[in-house]
């Protein structure tokens, strides 16, 4: 997630986390730890982001009228009711821009008959609402915050059905550190939602349940360049292995319409 101006509905809450560093702060740090090229390359990547910015949160507004349901905006941990013991370990609710499911999904598989679609830190729900027009088995949103459970059961709801290829769509209001994954083939969507120990965490079971059913997994990670850095975590699991689903232009492309770098990952 980036630093962006607020959606006038977004309570900000200035305690929720830390001042951002400067953007040179930033830079002087990437070039410290990637050297010249990798930052001359993160400065163009930035631009292109920039640009897609304004289209995307129109994108974002227009999804949401059409379909009559509220996935828009940013709300922080302090005003979310949330079910777990504790929310260090969290990010705050930011939807995923709205080209990422779409063009991931359409890249990634001709179909997915038999594959169970799950969304780590489901928020309301926008994710899971786009996957479903996919014909996944099944459909699984995970959010630890009642208060978005509530409204991303309201967003199902009021979904138009004609679109949904998929209408086996589970919502839980759960920590994510209860959940235990479906021994099926699955797509698993991670939207920088948790930090560095409890990804750890997560990746660690998903790697036992692995080993007891071996089965095909893919692991979609959206935003892996912020702070919580989950590249070494997941690359260092020993089983999943990244896959190229946008070609050498990867970054490129994706950058024209998202805002976000999106990593793909998949068991062999
Ligand atoms: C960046 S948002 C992503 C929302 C959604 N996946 C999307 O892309 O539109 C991260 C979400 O993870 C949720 N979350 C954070 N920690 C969690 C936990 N321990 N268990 C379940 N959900 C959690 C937050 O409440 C938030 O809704």
């Amino acid at each position: 997630m980036v630093d962006r101006k607020l959606p006038e509905h977004a309570a900000p809450n200035l305690d929720a986390s830390p001042p951002e560093p400067s953007a040179i702060a930033r830079t002087r740090t990437y070039f410290e730890r990637h050297g010249a090229s990798a930052t001359v390359r993160e400065i163009v990547y930035g631009l292109l982001r920039k640009r897609a910015e304004p289209r995307s949160d129109a994108m974002s507004r227009r999804f949401d009228e059409e379909n009559q349901v509220r996935t828009d905006g940013r709300i922080f941990l302090s005003d979310m009711s949330v079910v777990a013991a504790s929310t260090d370990q969290s990010m705050w609710y930011e939807p995923a821009p709205i080209n990422v499911i779409p063009n991931v999904l359409h890249k990634l598989k001709a179909s997915y008959d038999g594959y169970t679609f799950i969304d780590l830190g489901s928020g309301l729900g926008r994710v899971v609402l786009q996957a479903s027009q996919f014909n996944f088995e099944k459909i699984v949103g995970v959010e630890f915050a009642e208060n978005l459970y509530r409204q991303a059961v309201e967003n199902l709801h009021r979904y138009p059905r004609h679109k949904q290829k998929c209408r086996n769509v589970e919502l839980l209001c759960t920590d994510v550190r209860a959940f235990e994954f479906p021994e099926t083939d699955s797509v698993i969507f991670i939207y920088d939602a948790f930090k560095a120990e409890l990804l750890q965490s997560i990746v660690e079971r998903l790697r036992a349940s692995h080993l007891a059913c071996p089965r095909k997994i893919y692991l979609v990670y959206l935003n892996p360049d912020q702070r919580n850095n989950p590249i070494p975590i997941i690359e260092g699991s020993g089983f999943l292995f990244k896959k190229e689903i946008f070609g050498f232009m990867e970054h490129v492309l994706y950058y024209r319409n998202n805002m976000h770098r999106v990593v793909v990952y998949e068991t062999t």
